[in-house]
């Protein structure tokens, strides 16, 4: 007999997020994760926050303890706003909303501007926290395909003219998973069609500032101004996750004030607010320039740790595999032409590696043979053993 639950139909069948459901076998005794995207806390500056939340005076550590506004706290704004500006964003901090964490922001947006049904396009591989939102939400979800460079336009356009949808929802810089980054003359050309056929478009950009030798180019909000009829049709998430610490839960949206004014709404029916003490450790952080001086370190350390997955790729599975060489980010999309992935994985578990298979990461019929790597939580070394045990994996498939 089955037993009775009260969990609504689209909780009570959904699956849950694979890359949150390998975690427990990460913390197996002598695993080499290359799965999560997460930073690595070696990496963190967690001396600098160390000290400023020892700093805190008792009268200011007694007003970080209080409830705060839905915005977020001016003094985090402030410096948000300056971060958004010198990345190539003219925003004051009024226009800055303060999320916990940007995914608030992807799980805001799509309860506050999609309705059951609506059309929303994604990359052609993308972000799976993203897709599981939008299916909460009872969107309809369309793929677009992608090379090298990020998003194809053509099939961008395609798209648009058959399915009218209501979003695009696209990580263009060091993305997750494909670790590739969309060029000026294809952000500019995305943005015109998004105007011709008012499709809005939700850029989530976590990893902008990972990059190794060379900035991405300017960023789709901030872009927006040098197209006609642009200036509402671009939505902004970032987040200090993967350049400051997740553990914080910070992040931000920038778009059309209405847009903010919705999210708000839905957020104080969430979480009222992102924490205020992290919010007032973060802002004094930023303050103090040490975010700034931090940054050019962990992107010469992710570059090497980037290089030394690559070059053990190359040498174990050269012949074999297919990869786009990231120039920033935490990600090496891969493809194995012939193997199936997700078997491969349970090999790969045995010998104390993991990685993400790339089903997850597909609206629509997912490619087994492609899966992601991350290269951020390994030292060089972790990176070698890894993939000398993939290698030994794989041979067994
Ligand atoms: C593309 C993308 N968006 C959003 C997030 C969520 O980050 P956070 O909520 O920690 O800011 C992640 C984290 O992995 C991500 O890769």
């Amino acid at each position: 007999m089955r037993t009775y639950s009260f969990v609504n139909e689209r909780y009570a069948s959904a699956p849950g997020s694979p890359i949150r459901e390998l975690k427990q076998f990460s913390e197996l005794p002598g695993m080499i994760s290359l799965a999560g995207g997460y930073p690595a806390p070696e990496l963190m500056d967690a001396g600098g926050l160390q000290q400023i939340f020892s700093r805190f005076a008792s009268a200011e550590f007694g007003r970080a303890l209080e409830y705060g506004g839905t915005e977020g706290a001016m003094a985090l704004r402030v410096e948000l706003a300056r971060l958004s500006s010198a990345r190539d964003m003219a925003v004051e901090p009024a226009d800055v909303l303060t999320l916990s964490g940007s995914q608030q922001g992807i799980d805001l947006l799509a309860r506050t501007l999609l309705s059951p049904g609506e059309r929303v396009l994604v990359e052609a591989p993308t972000y799976p926290a993203a897709l599981s939102a939008f299916r909460f939400a009872g969107a309809s979800i369309h793929q677009i395909a992608t090379d090298d460079e990020g998003l194809v336009i053509d099939a961008f356009e395609a798209a648009l003219l058959r399915l009218k949808p209501k979003l695009l929802y696209i990580v263009p810089s060091f993305g997750n998973p494909s670790g590739r980054t969309l060029g000026e003359a294809r952000r500019r050309a995305l943005l015109a069609l998004a105007v011709r056929h008012r499709c809005l478009v939700v850029e989530d950009d976590p990893y902008g500032e990972l990059y190794f030798d060379q900035a991405p180019p300017p960023s789709l909000y901030g872009l927006r101004q040098a197209v006609d009829g642009a200036e509402r049709m671009v939505i902004y998430l970032s987040s200090l996750s993967k350049t400051l610490a997740p553990g914080l839960r910070l992040g931000w949206m920038l778009g059309p004030a209405d847009v903010r004014r919705a999210c708000v709404l839905a957020k104080q029916t969430d979480d009222m607010h992102a924490s205020t003490l992290t919010q007032a450790a973060a802002a004094a952080y930023l303050k103090q320039g040490l975010f700034l001086e931090h940054l050019p370190q962990l992107r010469r350390a992710y570059a090497a740790r980037a290089q030394a997955l690559v070059r053990a790729l190359r040498e174990h599975l050269g012949e074999r595999i297919r990869f786009t060489e990231p120039g920033g980010g935490m990600f090496v999309w891969a493809r194995l032409p012939g193997v199936d992935s997700t078997q491969w994985l349970k090999s790969a578990i045995e010998r104390r590696v993991m990685f993400v298979p790339g089903a997850a990461f597909f609206a629509q019929a997912p490619d087994p043979a492609c899966f992601r790597l991350s290269f951020a939580s390994q030292d060089e070394a972790g990176l070698a053993l890894g993939v000398t045990r993939l290698a030994e994996a794989l041979r067994s498939v």
